[in-house]
């Protein structure tokens, strides 16, 4: 696989690179993108340390960075205001200056973390994304979204901070566990629902992990171009950002009534996109044989395609959801593979349909 570049113009422009082995490059890639910095805060968690730490940490130094690491215990808890706290207090003992930066090497949870720290310490310092789960390559590296979780829910605090770089090296998705892995690929599905029905056919065609990783360097760039343009053209989520939530509404829902531990976020999306396709079925939007689709191919990855919770997880998700506003709802719905219909509709007409659907 040769090397490729997306360049993103949200925030000053910045390039997302994709390449097998770019880990021990990354101090030169680094070095390109931000000629200024001396010091590199590296944000890590405690899985990923110990398998990647040492590679990032000696490519940055053969290039002359003031390494500094911190390793976050692995896992969505690690998303909070004391750690963000602590990454501040962190740099600022380390006489952290504007010219410096943050690479942040891990999965959602780190970016998201780190990236905020980045955002925010001496209000705004460089940001690298080096992710290492699928999901965070094909979804929350790419687009500036960065928050820490509240106790009164996921995602509340945050900014919109584009980094200066993101460097994504397809081997380190070899060390995922399998559940990690497909979690990821729902959003990867995803993509192909929402805006290329030629990627469905082709991720359709590879229902193993083996067949998909001999092609992972066409699925990350597919999916991060797919986002790109999206952020593009919707940075501060206000309008098209929309349709990436396709399965999210009702995938809060599942991730809710299973207190977030029992489904998994790609879990909860990947029944979502189901019922969302067949909530468009019955709404008349989406051509029938397009949730049969979505359902076979999710299948074949393991991965769930219903799930049942209670009906007022799906009130819930529905009024409280971030897209709703006002007695109306908007639903991603899906006109036929590869073409995404967002549609705004009285929630409690949406709320009538599916409880017709689960025969309530
Ligand atoms: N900013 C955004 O736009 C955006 C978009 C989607 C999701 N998110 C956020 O991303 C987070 C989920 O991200 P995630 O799924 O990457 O979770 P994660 O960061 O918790 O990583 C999942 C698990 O994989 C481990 N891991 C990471 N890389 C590994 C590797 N290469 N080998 C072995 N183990 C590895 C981690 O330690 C962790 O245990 C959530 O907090 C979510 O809110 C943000
Ligand atoms: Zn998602």
């Amino acid at each position: 696989m040769k090397e490729m570049t997306l360049h993103v113009d949200a925030g000053g422009g910045y390039d997302i690179l994709i390449s097998p082995g770019l880990l021990d490059e990354a101090g030169k890639r680094i070095r390109a993108a931000l000629p200024m910095a001396k010091r590199l805060f590296v944000v890590t968690d405690s899985n990923v340390s110990p398998l990647y730490g040492a590679r990032l940490v000696a490519s940055l130094e053969i290039e002359s960075f003031e390494v500094h690491t911190h390793v976050l215990p692995a896992g969505e808890t690690s998303k909070s205001a004391e750690n963000l706290m602590a990454l501040w207090e962190w740099m600022t003992a380390h006489g952290v200056t504007r010219t410096d930066a943050v690479a942040a090497l891990g999965g959602g949870v780190v970016g998201d973390l780190a990236g905020f720290a980045a955002s925010t310490v001496l209000r705004g310092v460089g940001l690298v994304q080096i992710p290492t789960t699928l999901l965070s390559q094909v979804d929350s590296s790419v687009g500036g979204k960065t928050a820490i979780d509240l106790p009164a829910g996921k995602n509340l605090a945050g900014s919109f901070y584009q980094p200066s770089l993101v460097l994504m090296d397809p081997d380190t998705l070899a060390t995922l566990p399998l559940p990690v892995f497909m979690a990821g690929m729902a959003e990867v599905v995803k993509y192909g629902c929402i805006r290329d029905a030629d990627f469905f056919d082709f991720l359709a065609a590879r229902p193993s992990r083996e067949a998909l990783m001999a092609d992972i360097g066409r699925i990350l760039y597919t999916c991060c171009d797919i986002k790109r343009q999206v952020v593009n053209a919707d940075e501060r989520d206000t309008g098209l950002r929309m349709i990436l939530n396709f399965g999210h509404t009702l995938g809060h829902a599942y991730e809710l009534a299973g207190n977030y531990v029992e489904w998994s976020h790609g879990q909860a999306v990947a029944a979502g996109m189901v019922t969302a396709a067949r909530l468009g079925v019955e709404l008349g939007v989406t051509a029938p044989g397009v949730p049969e689709k979505i359902e076979s191919v999710l299948a074949s990855l393991g991965l769930p395609t219903r799930i049942d919770c209670g009906f007022s997880y799906i009130e819930k998700a529905l009024g409280l959801d971030k897209k709703g506003a006002g007695d109306k709802v908007t639903l991603i719905l899906l006109e036929k593979l590869g073409v995404v219909r967002p549609l705004k509709l009285p929630r409690a007409e949406v709320l009538d349909v599916l409880a017709k659907m689960e025969g309530r």
